[in-house]
């Protein structure tokens, strides 16, 4: 679709016309595909803050307006309404699934949990105190040493099954994980058991006793995993494509993906909220001490949870997790001062001319980084749990990707601002 053009003249008075192309919904986008071949210009974007890398179908955000879309569902009705692996098959396909595409997504998935028994020994060979998340990278990437039956990313088959493995087989790789870290034993998954259910006893469970799920840690790991499955373009979702787009198998670019994910302006910020929360604590600082640090110019310190680049009316994540983490610590108890600290701190800032200002609210991870210490998850499983969630978004890309005919390997140009050239001393 194009409507109108933007044009762009060179020093040497050559002009390319370029399309202004529109999507569903979001700004305009000029295409600027043309603008070297016509010009010899290119251009310059740090961060990719005004680049759209792709045409994609699967997520719209409005962060003026707090809209996040799934295949054009409103996150707040999939949350209601929805599971995980429900969203799943919509992120992946398009569409809902009718009863009869639902159960079978659900079986095949069931069907896929195991991991080969290879892997469970490659786990073995980790240092004693190896994070989770670096046994996370190292094994998704091994995998494709495993399921090499499953690697034409040319055949579309090949993708499925891959895509669908690596569904079934994150959660059961991510419990491993731990269960290395902790050296509990490694538990076979349970497939009479929903999925994140499955992960729960894979996680907590031992061989010795009967595990029975908890209903209220289940949905409230329902409702994060929904909440974190896609974003669209960000950075692990564009490292997924960009890996993927030389070609890379599946494994790979998911490994890739998760690689990008660990660093802290990303993955990590959920962990941040409890590191910061537990310092404060420990420190006796008060809410109003805390407070004016964070106002500061003269000091680095940031609220952790607070704030997003996107989002600048309000984080709709975090509107819908909010009332889950407030009714989950007066259900779980748990950590009570760090909880009361956290809630003090949600209203001191509500109300707050500074942070109104700025319109700078608690964000998704604010509230998943409570939601998890309250359910027992240990803070180097926050970025993995984020992982599992994503990992379905990540492959959703992926496999878009592979169908789009516009698709070419991704190479952004530079400015060189090095040496001029000049010949090696004789
Ligand atoms: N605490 C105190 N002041 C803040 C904060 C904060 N958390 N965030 C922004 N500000 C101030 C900032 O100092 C600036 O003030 P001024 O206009 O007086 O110079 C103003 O608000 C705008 O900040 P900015 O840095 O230009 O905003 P940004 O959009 O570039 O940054 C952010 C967004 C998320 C990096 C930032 O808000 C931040 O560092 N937050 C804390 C870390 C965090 O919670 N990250 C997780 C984000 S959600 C992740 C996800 O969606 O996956």
């Amino acid at each position: 679709m194009s409507d109108g053009a933007a044009k762009i003249t060179n020093k040497d008075g050559r002009t390319a016309e370029l399309p202004i192309l529109s999507g569903t919904h979001g700004p305009d986008v000029v295409d600027v595909r043309g603008l070297r071949k016509e010009t010899g210009l290119f251009t310059y974007d740090p961060g990719f803050a005004s680049t759209a890398s792709c045409k994609s179908a699967i997520t719209f955000i409005d962060g003026d307006e707090g809209i996040l879309l799934h295949r054009g569902y409103p996150i707040e009705q999939l949350a209601e309404h929805s599971n995980y692996l429900e969203v799943s098959y919509l992120l992946m396909y398009g569409e809902l699934p009718n009863q009869q595409q639902r159960e079978q997504f659900e079986h095949t998935i069931s069907r896929h949990t195991m991991v080969h028994e290879n892997i469970r020994t490659f786990l073995g060979g980790f240092r004693y105190d190896a994070h989770p998340m670096a046994m996370l990278v190292g094994t998704v990437g091994a995998m494709s040493s495993f399921y090499h039956d499953s690697t034409d990313i040319n055949n579309p088959q090949h993708r499925e099954i891959s895509a669908q493995r690596l569904i079934a087989k994150m959660p059961t790789l991510a419990a491993y994980c731990y269960a290395r870290y902790t050296g509990r034993p490694l538990l076979y998954p349970d497939n009479s058991l929903s999925y994140v259910e499955n992960f729960t006893r894979m996680m907590f469970g031992v061989p010795a006793e009967e595990y029975t799920p908890n209903p209220v840690v289940t949905s409230a790991l329902e409702l994060i995993m929904i909440l974190h499955a896609d974003h669209e373009q960000n950075a692990s979702t564009s490292t997924v494509r960009l890996t993927g787009s030389s070609g890379a198998n599946p494994f790979a670019s998911i490994a890739a993906g998760i690689a990008s994910l660990w660093g802290p302006a990303h993955g990590g910020a959920n962990e941040a909220v409890i590191n910061m929360l537990d310092a404060i604590l420990y420190s006796g600082e008060t809410i109003e001490q805390t407070i004016a640090r964070a106002k500061d110019k003269s000091d680095p310190f940031r609220l952790m949870g607070f704030g997003h680049r996107v989002y600048k009316n309000f984080d709709p994540r975090a509107k819908l997790i909010q009332k889950m983490c407030h009714d989950l610590l007066a259900d779980l108890g748990g950590d009570q001062p760090l909880f009361e600290l956290a809630m003090e701190l949600e209203k001191a800032t509500l109300a707050d001319e500074y942070f109104i200002e700025r319109r700078l609210y608690p964000n998704v991870d604010f509230y998943s980084g409570i939601i998890l210490r309250a359910l027992d998850i240990p803070m180097n499983m926050f970025t993995v749990m984020f992982a599992i969630s994503r990992n379905v978004g990540w492959i959703s890309h992926w496999m878009e990707m592979h169908e789009d005919r516009e698709f070419r390997i991704g190479r952004p140009q530079q400015i060189y601002v090095g040496a001029p050239r000049r010949d090696y001393p004789a």
